[in-house]
């Protein structure tokens, strides 16, 4: 039976050129990019300052892509409403900043939008095991979060097989960080079906084609481990 399990694709806009970012955009739609990945970075809670509330409501005005939004953010139970009003389609917090994560997940959820939580590679899965069956995504960061570019971290591998055997098929499994040809198969073997792709997408000459790239080898590792 061919079960390929399906991946989808989530280019990270913090690798792309802002100055041209609708027409960066646009191409990764054209190429077939199946979410849009939108870091948000506050300076506290990561080393970086990033996007914010009218970056994502511009962007909502030039796509119809879904809005993966990633809070790198040290309080998103402030910002979140915000981000949904902008555009968000999800909104993903960190479980290292939440003290009462039942709570932050039903305030998401009554905006309307699909829910995540993240772990940073130094989490470890039991930290996020209570809550996993209520969100739609996991999100597992295979590099430090903060800034693209970064090598994918193999020791985060074993966190998404633990996950994955604890998650129902229809929450996404989604990993961040480092992700290209090389690294994509090894994280789809383990269980990852969402990959987030910065500087391998837009660091790419022509991000469509590279787009495509990165889907034709996730898809060959779906085919051989189902
Ligand atoms: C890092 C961000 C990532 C980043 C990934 O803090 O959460 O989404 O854009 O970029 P690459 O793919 O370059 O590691
Ligand atoms: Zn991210």
């Amino acid at each position: 039976m061919n079960t390929t399990r399906p991946i989808r694709i989530a280019p990270s806009v913090l690798d792309a050129d802002f100055g041209y970012l609708a027409e960066q955009i646009a191409a990764v739609e054209a190429a077939g990019a199946d979410l849009l990945h939108l870091d948000v970075m506050d300076g506290h809670f990561v080393p970086n300052l990033s996007l914010g509330v009218p970056v994502v409501a511009g962007i909502k005005k030039c796509t119809e892509l879904f809005l993966d939004t990633h809070l790198m953010i040290t309080d998103p139970s402030k910002y979140a409403p915000a981000f949904v009003d902008a555009g968000a389609d999800s909104i993903t917090f960190h479980i290292e900043v939440v003290e009462q994560p039942f709570e932050l997940v039903d305030q998401i959820r009554a905006l309307g939008v699909k829910v995540g939580v993240a772990l940073n590679p130094g989490t470890p899965a039991e930290a996020v095991l209570e809550i996993i069956e209520r969100v739609d995504i996991v999100l597992v960061m295979t590099v430090w979060p903060g800034f693209g570019g970064q090598k994918f971290m193999t020791e985060c591998l074993e966190k998404i097989e633990l996950l994955r055997d604890r998650l129902r098929p229809e929450q996404w499994l989604e990993v961040d960080g480092g992700l290209n040809v090389e690294t994509a198969p090894p994280a789809v073997a383990a269980g990852a079906d969402t990959l987030v792709a910065g500087t391998s997408v837009f660091g790419a000459d022509d991000p469509g084609a590279a787009l495509q790239s990165l889907r034709q080898a996730a898809r060959t590792e779906a085919k051989q481990t189902t």
